[in-house]
C-alpha cells in the first residue's frame, strides 16, 4: 500500500494547504477517491456554521470497516493489523493480522446482531485495552450500530448518565481489566450503573481477569458463549451494513464547561477520511511500520489513531493495556525494542511522569526503531520536549506536536514529521483543510504574527463535530455561538514571527489533568453531592506531572472532628460520582466564596490563589464581600 496523498516536502505541504483551502470540495474529493465506496458521493461538501450544518460527501455510501479491514485482505491480508502487549510482561503478546481481524470482527458483528443489535442502535463499550476492545469497536461500525466508548476509570454513575443521554441498550464489558498492579472490576461497576438504566437489554461480557463476576438472567451473556453459538454456524462473513457518508459512527463524552458531559458525535465517511489522511500525514507513516499510540481507546485519540487511522491505512497498529510506570518506568522503552516500533505517540503527562524516574530507566534500551515521536493532550513543556528528543529520540528523530480534539475527530495542527518544520513547543502550522485564527472577545479578528488569542477555525475540515447527541441546541451553543460563523475551540493560542501555533490552554472553565478532559462544574457538582458540603469552587493550578491539578474550595457545614478524613470522604465521594481522574489534589476548607453581587464566584481570584499568588489579587471591589479573600488567601494549602 501506498499513499499517493501523502505529501513529502514543505513545497508540497505548501501547496497542498493552499489548494485545500481554495477549493476544498476539489481537495478532498481527490483524496477521498482513494477509499472504497459502495456508491460515490453527489457532492463533497455543504455547509453552514451557523445551525452548524456540515455534510461532506453527501449522497455517498460506504461501510467503514470494508475500508479498515476487507480492502486490505487481498494483498496484506497476512500483515499484522493489531500487535497487543498485556500488562504484564510476562504474558504472551498477540498479533492479529488482517485477515484474522476480519475474522474476528465479523464473528462479533454475528454476536452483535444476534442480539438484537441493528443500524443506528447505541452499544457501550465499558473495556480495557484488550484486542477485544478494537474488535467490537470495529463490530459495531459492521453493523452500523453507533458505539459509545467509555474510558474504564469511570465510576458507575457517569456511565449511567452516558447511557441515560445516549438511551444505549447494549453494552459489551469486561469481567475485569488489568492495569498496572491493579485489576479493575468492571462488570461489577457496570451493574452499578445498570440500576439506574432499566432500559438496557444486554450486557455481552469478555473474560479477561477472571474476576468474580454476577450475570443477570435474560440480560447477561458471555462474550466466548456467543462467538461458540456463531462457530457452529460456521462462521460466515457478517455483510456489512450500508451506510449513508453522514450517518453517526460514533459518540464519545467530553467535557464541557457544564456539569454534563456531552455526547460528541463523529460521521462515517469525513471520519475516515480526515483520521486516515492525517495518520498518514502527520506521522509519514511508511508501510510496514509499528505505529505505537500509548492512549487509551477510552479517548479520541485511541479511536483516531489506533484503530481508524492506522487500520484504513493498512498499517500495524500495537495496543498496549498496562501502564508506562509499571512494573517499572522502562516499559514504553522495552516494548519500544520488543517490537521495534518505528513511531511513539505519547502525552506530555507521560514524558513528564517517566522523566522523573531519571536516565536509568532508559539504561541497556536500544530505541533505535524509532523513527517519529508524538505528543497530544495538552501544551507540552520545553523541559518535557527537549529530554523527549535527546534521550527518546537520541536527537534523531522528528517530534509532531499534534493540536486537536475529540470534537475535531483528527489532527488539526501539527507538522508533519521530518516534512515541515517543527519548534519545540509549537504545534506549528495547520493541516491542509485547516483554517485557524485567533480572535479577540469581540470576536474581531487579530491579524498578524506575534499575537495570541483566542483559537477559532474557519471552515469545516471532514471530520469536524456534527452534533452532540441529542441535543443540536448544545452543539450551536457550545461550539458555533461565541463567535459567529466561526467553530470556537475553548483553546488559546499565540502566532510567532513564522505564523506558527503555540496552543497555551483552555480559556473556558475545563481543566486538564494528565491530558483528560475535566469541567470544573462536573467536579463541583460531585464534591456538592457530599452530604456536609454547602458550596465548592474548583479551579486548575499547575502540576508538574499532571500538567493542571485540582484545586477545590469547600464550604463545609459544621465540621466535627478530623479535616484530614473529611478531605478524603470527599475525595471518595467524587471518585464515586465521577471516577479516580477527577480526584481534587487539594481541598482547601473556606467559610466563604469570592462572589460578585449577582452571586457569580471569581475564579479568577482563586486560581490566582492556587497558583501561590496572595498579594496582587487585582480588584476585589465589586465582591460582595471582599474580606473573604484575605481569609481564602491565608489558609492556601501549600501541599
Ligand atoms: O486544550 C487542548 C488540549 O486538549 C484539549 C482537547 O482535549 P480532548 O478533547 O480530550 O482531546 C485530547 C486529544 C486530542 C484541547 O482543547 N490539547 C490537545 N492537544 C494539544 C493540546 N494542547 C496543547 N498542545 C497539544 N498538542
Amino acid at each position: 500500500m501506498s499513499y499517493p496523498y501523502q505529501i513529502e516536502s514543505y513545497e508540497a505541504y505548501q501547496s497542498a494547504w493552499k489548494q485545500s483551502v481554495e477549493d476544498p470540495e476539489g481537495f478532498w474529493g481527490k483524496v477521498a477517491e482513494h477509499f472504497q465506496w459502495r456508491r460515490k458521493w453527489d457532492k463533497v461538501l455543504s455547509w453552514n456554521f451557523r445551525d452548524p450544518d456540515v455534510k461532506w460527501f453527501e449522497g455517498g455510501r460506504l461501510n467503514i470497516t470494508e475500508n479498515c479491514l476487507d480492502r486490505h485482505l487481498e494483498r496484506y491480508g497476512n500483515y499484522p493489523a493489531i500487535i497487543w502487549e498485556p500488562n504484564h510482561p510476562d504474558e504472551h503478546h498477540r498479533v492479529l493480522t488482517y485477515q484474522q481481524l476480519h475474522f474476528k470482527v465479523n464473528q462479533f458483528a454475528h454476536v452483535l446482531h444476534n442480539n438484537g443489535v441493528r443500524k443506528g442502535d447505541r452499544v457501550c463499550i465499558y473495556m480495557g485495552m484488550i484486542p477485544e476492545l478494537a474488535i467490537a469497536v470495529l463490530a459495531c461500525a459492521r453493523v452500523g450500530a453507533i458505539h459509545s466508548v467509555i474510558f474504564g476509570g469511570f465510576s458507575a454513575q457517569s456511565i449511567a448518565d452516558r447511557l441515560q443521554d445516549a438511551q444505549a441498550e447494549y453494552i459489551v464489558t469486561c469481567d475485569g481489566a488489568f492495569r498496572g498492579g491493579k485489576d479493575i472490576p468492571l462488570k461489577s461497576v457496570i451493574d452499578d450503573a445498570l440500576i439506574a438504566c432499566p432500559f438496557v437489554k444486554r450486557t455481552i461480557v469478555f473474560t479477561r481477569t477472571r474476576t468474580p463476576v454476577s450475570m443477570i438472567k435474560g440480560r447477561d451473556v458471555w462474550w466466548e458463549d456467543e462467538i461458540h453459538k456463531v462457530e457452529t454456524l460456521g462462521n460466515p462473513p457478517f455483510p456489512a451494513v450500508e451506510m449513508d457518508a453522514e450517518d453517526p459512527l460514533f459518540i464519545l463524552y467530553t467535557s464541557g464547561s457544564t456539569g454534563k458531559p456531552k455526547g460528541v458525535v463523529h460521521a462515517c465517511a469525513g471520519y475516515m477520511v480526515y483520521t486516515n489522511y492525517t495518520f498518514v500525514n502527520v506521522f509519514q507513516y511508511k508501510p510496514g511500520e509499528v505505529h505505537f499510540c500509548t492512549a487509551d481507546i477510552g479517548w479520541i485519540t485511541g479511536h483516531s489513531y489506533i484503530v481508524y487511522g492506522p487500520l484504513s491505512a493498512g498499517a500495524t497498529s500495537l495496543m498496549f493495556e498496562g501502564i508506562p510506570t509499571w512494573p517499572d518506568a522502562g516499559r514504553f522503552w522495552d516494548i519500544v525494542d520488543k517490537f521495534r516500533v518505528n513511531i511513539l505517540y505519547t502525552a506530555p503527562t507521560a514524558i513528564r511522569s517517566l522523566m522523573a524516574f531519571g536516565l536509568g530507566p532508559l539504561q541497556g534500551k536500544q530505541l533505535d526503531s524509532l523513527r517519529v515521536l508524538g505528543t497530544v493532550g495538552e501544551p507540552i513543556n520545553e523541559e518535557a520536549w527537549q529530554w523527549y528528543n535527546e534521550h527518546v529520540g537520541k536527537r534523531n528523530c522528528p517530534i509532531v506536536d499534534t493540536w486537536w480534539q475529540t470534537e475535531t475527530g483528527g489532527v488539526l495542527i501539527s507538522n508533519m514529521a521530518g516534512v515541515t518544520p517543527s519548534k519545540p513547543t509549537y504545534a506549528t502550522l495547520p493541516l491542509p483543510g485547516v483554517e485557524p485564527l485567533l480572535v479577540d472577545e469581540h470576536g474581531q479578528e487579530i491579524k498578524g504574527n506575534n499575537v495570541s488569542g483566542n483559537l477559532c477555525i474557519r471552515s469545516p475540515w471532514p471530520s469536524v463535530i456534527r452534533t452532540t447527541y441529542g441535543d443540536h441546541e448544545r452543539c450551536q451553543k457550545n461550539y458555533f455561538s461565541a463567535y459567529p460563523e466561526l467553530y470556537f475551540t475553548g483553546d488559546g493560542a499565540m502566532r510567532d514571527e513564522n505564523g506558527f501555533y503555540r496552543i497555551t490552554g483552555r480559556v473556558d472553565d475545563v481543566l486538564n489533568v494528565s491530558g483528560h478532559r475535566i469541567g470544573t462544574a462536573e467536579v463541583e457538582n460531585a464534591i456538592n453531592m457530599h452530604a456536609g458540603v454547602v458550596e465548592s469552587a474548583v479551579v486548575g493550578y499547575p502540576h508538574d506531572i499532571k500538567g493542571q491539578g485540582i484545586y477545590a474550595y469547600v464550604i463545609f457545614s459544621e465540621m466535627h472532628g478530623d479535616e484530614e478524613l473529611t478531605r478524603r470522604d470527599i475525595t471518595s465521594t467524587v471518585s464515586r460520582i465521577i471516577g479516580p481522574i477527577a480526584k481534587p489534589d487539594k481541598i482547601q476548607f473556606v467559610k466563604g466564596l469570592p462572589k460578585t453581587r449577582s452571586g457569580k464566584i471569581m475564579r479568577r481570584i482563586l486560581r490566582k490563589i492556587a497558583e501561590g499568588e496572595t498579594e496582587n489579587l487585582g480588584d476585589t471591589t465589586t465582591l460582595l464581600d471582599p474580606s473573604v479573600v484575605q481569609d481564602i488567601a491565608k489558609g492556601r494549602l501549600t501541599h
